[in-house]
């Protein structure tokens, strides 16, 4: 199907299991992540809840005139986002998931670990690209072009709420993902100490980003 044939729309909140299952067929590494954790609801409790309910005029989805099948969401504030996850976020979970694990060891634990670590997403060579941004499609609908408009979707919302710059955190081993980023516009950034993830940044206006922020 052509780019146009799958439009891209604000996140509604009927969306959220789809929003859910997205982000965990897709959460290892671009792959599907079914099985890889006993709980892999945790997963997208990280990378896909807090936007949805924090961010939600920054949550869009790709619909097949079916169901949502891709998705970008993120802030346009990573530092208040950070505060409002704490704040707001982590509360609503203290039912479900045990406190953050001392050691962690188990692929579980690991996640656990990250839930309850959101200033993991401040990183002072950021500063130029306040927003961040998560995307997903499902394999089908993927290299059609639909991750270009999601970005540039998100990109547009994110430059009216105010942000000059747009980072992305990916994993090392995701050059599917790296390759992506760069195609579209994003470049490298260098983060002293990445916690195991490489950056990537996108100003708003396309120009070269201004110095000095706040993360
Ligand atoms: C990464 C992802 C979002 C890209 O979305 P997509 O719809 O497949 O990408 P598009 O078809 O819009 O590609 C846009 C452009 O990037 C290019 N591109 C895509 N992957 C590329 C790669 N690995 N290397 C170089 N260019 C690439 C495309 O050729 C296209 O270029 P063009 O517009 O000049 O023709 C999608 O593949 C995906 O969801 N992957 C699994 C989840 C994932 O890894 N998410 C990112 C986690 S950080």
């Amino acid at each position: 199907m052509s780019p146009v044939g799958v439009p891209v729309r604000g996140y509604q909140p009927g969306d959220l299991a789809a929003v859910y299952d997205i982000c965990v067929r897709t959460g290892d590494n671009g792959e599907d992540a079914t099985g890889k954790f006993e709980d892999v609801r945790l997963l997208a409790d990280i990378y896909a809840g807090p936007y949805l309910y924090l961010e939600p005029d920054l949550s869009f989805v790709l619909d097949d005139g079916d169901k949502p099948v891709g998705y970008v969401i993120g802030t346009a504030d990573t530092a208040a986002f950070v505060r409002l996850y704490r704040q707001e976020w982590l509360p609503r979970l203290a039912h479900t998931y045990p406190g953050p694990p001392v050691a962690p060891t188990t692929p579980d634990e690991w996640l656990l670990a990250t839930l309850y670590q959101p200033e993991r997403m401040l990183r002072p060579e950021l500063s130029a690209y306040p927003a961040h941004l998560h995307i997903d499609v499902l394999p089908a609908y993927q290299g059609a072009g639909h991750g270009r408009r999601l970005v540039q979707t998100f990109a547009g919302a994110a430059a009216q709420a105010g942000a000059g710059g747009i980072h992305v955190a990916v994993s090392p081993t995701n050059t599917r993902a790296q390759g992506f980023y760069q195609r579209v516009g994003f470049e490298p950034v260098d983060v002293a100490d990445g916690g195991g993830a490489v950056y990537f940044g996108l100003t708003t206006d396309g120009r070269p980003p201004i110095r000095g922020g706040t993360l």
